[in-house]
């Protein structure tokens, strides 16, 4: 059982303490607005090593620095026009930019590569957190590798709660989904990982930007963390249309998974003749469905289902990141 960490609220007398963990080169899980991070000293390479230790996670997966403000990602990576300019459109917020390291990063954070992802995060206590320590923090979500991240402490607890002296609540994270990682050391930049900052409004602040789809394959190998099978919860998931629940039953019914086993997360048709129990719904917004979404994968999964079922979400940019982690998720 996974449940040995105290939760704390993010009170000024917690922030002290925590920064005490981080100083001394412990790891602590901190909320961000997309998912919550697992963070150690980002210019500590012992305290970075824990955190691959923890998670499980291979050493040749780098880890993101969350940064606040300009002037300390300037330190530690070489910030060009562009990314100044995506800096001052998106910054606090989901986008972990890729770029050209400095020395003072070690290589337990850039997997021995030359470039580095930062992000300044949106969250006030993640923020606060950064600035009572006085280094950047590395953080990759805090779950165990190939699981799925997490949206509330409680996840955090159930995943890494044996390893960690120190989990902060700080409520709902607003995004929901991990930041989009963009590679700023490439000509025209790229998407690594899609998110909720999606490519049209990167371009239109660019300029220009690689075709994403013809990047796919490419980015699996610049990103080892963006490997297929990732962000999977338990039980199977996949991805249905349905026009009434006749159709969704016989299309349910090919994966032989007793109804009660089953889940159904819907947005636009809503079954009725499954149990209360077996169906949520999530509102018709990209952005309020991403919040919801792993909240959603973790419940089912601790409800014991063996299938879940997303309704198709629409392909629109906007939805872009949200169809690629539950295309992950149903790989
Ligand atoms: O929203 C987020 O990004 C969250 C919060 C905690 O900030 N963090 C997060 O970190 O999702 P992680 O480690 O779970 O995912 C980071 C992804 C991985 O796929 C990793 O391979 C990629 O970013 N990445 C990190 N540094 C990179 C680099 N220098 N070049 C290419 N990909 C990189
Ligand atoms: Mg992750």
């Amino acid at each position: 059982m996974a449940a040995t960490a105290r939760i704390y609220r993010p009170t000024p007398a917690n922030l002290a303490r925590l920064a005490g963990v981080l100083v001394r080169g412990g790891l602590v899980a901190v909320p961000t607005e997309t998912v919550y991070g697992l963070a150690a000293d980002a210019l500590n390479p012992a305290a970075c090593r824990r955190i691959f230790r923890a998670k499980g996670r291979p050493t040749t997966d780098p880890l993101i620095v969350h940064v606040l403000g300009l002037a300390q990602a300037g330190r530690i990576a070489v910030l060009n026009a562009s990314a100044r300019r995506l800096a001052a459109a998106f910054w606090p917020g989901p986008l972990t930019l890729v770029l050209e390291r400095s020395p003072l990063i070690p290589d337990a954070v850039t997997a021995g590569g030359n470039t580095v992802g930062l992000r300044w995060p949106g969250h006030p206590f993640m923020q606060a957190v950064i600035r009572a320590c006085g280094f950047p923090l590395a953080a990759p979500s805090a779950n165990l590798s190939n699981q799925i991240s997490p949206t509330n402490s409680e996840h955090v607890r159930r995943q890494l709660g044996d390893q960690l002296p120190l989990i902060v609540d700080g409520g709902q994270a607003q995004v929901g989904i991990e930041s989009t990682v963009l590679d700023l050391t490439v000509t025209p930049a790229r998407i690594l990982r899609p998110g909720m900052i999606h490519a049209e409004a990167i371009a239109a602040v660019l300029g220009n930007l690689a075709d994403t789809a013809g990047a796919a394959q490419e980015s699996k190998l610049k990103s080892p963390g963006l490997l297929a099978k990732h962000y999977s919860p338990r039980a199977k998931l996949v991805i249905l249309k349905w026009d009434d629940d006749a159709s969704l039953r016989t299309q349910v019914a090919g994966y032989s998974v007793a109804p009660a086993q089953c889940q159904i997360i819907a947005h636009t048709r809503i079954p009725a003749s499954f149990g209360a129990d077996n169906v949520s719904v999530i509102p018709h917004d990209a952005e309020a469905f991403a919040r919801a979404l792993y909240g959603e994968m973790h419940r089912c999964d601790a409800a014991g289902a063996r299938l879940i079922v997303v309704e198709a979400p629409p392909e629109s940019p906007e939805w872009s990141g949200i169809l690629d982690r539950l295309r992950r998720a149903a790989a």
